[in-house]
């Protein structure tokens, strides 16, 4: 059993399973129901060993983590965690958790049900029989996935279970990423411009963060050409939402299918007015299933942290030596 000393904060209220689970073992700060947070954050910080953060609960940076001076780990709900700056962890010994490997799955079916919802028009379709309109003609053919090639951009956990399902769909795979994977059974393409031309469907399962902002360009989106697709399951802060605009609507690609935004949780009113483009609020992850897993995970870290054991899976930025190989396997070319 954890020492009572070690006191964890939450900024943020996630799901209500992850402040129940900590508050069985742990004394938990809800700073969202404090009522002057700011203040709670001065009153609380000099005791604080652990923050358990949400996805949304902004920018964990140099100076947010500088008030905390006994912080010991940040456990981050959700595989991402660009909201997070790692290095500054690091430097101040502040080791961070994520929740990888359990939410590929989930996040790459996702993947293929946006691939075959743009290019078979699915959404579409359906409008058309709940119009009424059937009865009046035919739904116009569709493009199809047969003979078709997908680029996947970021071969990582979530880029490898898109990669297999897609070949289960006869599709041909092939990838970019920063470096060439020496046991990927996929064609490696050295740039984007590169692959996308060897594409008819592009899925973006980088990370986001600084290293790949608006990666999707027009000359990519040119590259992909009128008959191709685009599908984004990873961050709207890879593409560029305005050349995706203007690709769309001038026919510079076929269709795109989207669950994440530049802006969330808002998506651009001149998306919302396409009709070659599917739309879903960032359910990437979002199964009961998945969502308990991942919160059992940001959990179970604070817990092996709180125990001594060290964390379960840290960002490689914040390695720890008895890290499970799971956490790192695959993390290079996410
Ligand atoms: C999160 C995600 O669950 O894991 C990630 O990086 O984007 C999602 O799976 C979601 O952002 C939680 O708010």
């Amino acid at each position: 059993m954890a020492e009572r000393s070690f006191e964890v904060m939450m900024p943020n209220e996630g799901m209500p399973r992850i402040a129940e689970a900590i508050e069985r073992r742990l004394p938990l700060i809800r700073l969202w129901r404090e009522p002057d947070p700011e203040q709670a954050i001065r009153d609380f910080a000099p005791r604080v060993r652990a923050i358990a953060s949400v996805f949304h609960s902004g920018k964990i940076d140099e100076a947010y983590l500088a008030r905390f001076p006994k912080l010991e780990i940040v456990a981050s709900f959700g595989v991402g965690y660009e909201h997070i700056d790692a290095n500054a962890a690091a430097k101040r010994g502040v080791v961070v958790t994520h929740t990888p490997g359990v939410l590929d799955d989930e996040v790459a079916d996702l993947a293929l049900a946006l691939t075959l919802a743009a290019v078979r028009r699915l959404p579409q379709a359906e409008r058309f029989l709940r119009e009424g309109r059937w009865a009046s003609g035919e739904f116009p053919l569709s493009a199809s996935l047969r003979g078709r090639t997908l680029g996947v951009l970021g071969l990582g956990r979530i880029g490898k279970a898109i990669a297999a399902r897609a070949r289960a769909f006869g599709l041909d795979v092939v990838y970019h990423g920063r470096k060439p994977q020496a046991h990927a059974p996929y064609l490696y393409y050295p740039t984007l411009v590169g692959m996308a031309k060897a594409s008819d469907i592009l899925i973006v399962a980088a990370p986001g963060g600084e290293g790949t902002r608006k990666l999707v360009d027009a000359d990519v989106l040119a590259a992909l050409g009128p008959e191709g697709v685009l599908v984004n399951v990873a961050r709207g802060s890879i593409v560029d939402e305005a050349a995706l605009v203007a690709a769309l609507a001038s026919g510079g690609i076929l269709a795109a299918a989207l669950d994440v935004f530049e802006n969330e949780p808002c998506a651009p009113p001149e998306l919302l007015a396409l009709d070659n483009v599917v739309l879903t609020p960032h359910i990437g992850s979002g199964s009961y299933v998945t969502r308990n897993a991942m919160a059992d995970l940001v959990v179970a870290n604070l817990f092996s942290w709180a125990d001594g054991k060290g964390p379960l899976t840290p960002v490689p930025e914040t390695p720890w030596p008895n890290a499970s190989s799971s956490s790192r396997q695959g993390e290079e070319e996410d």
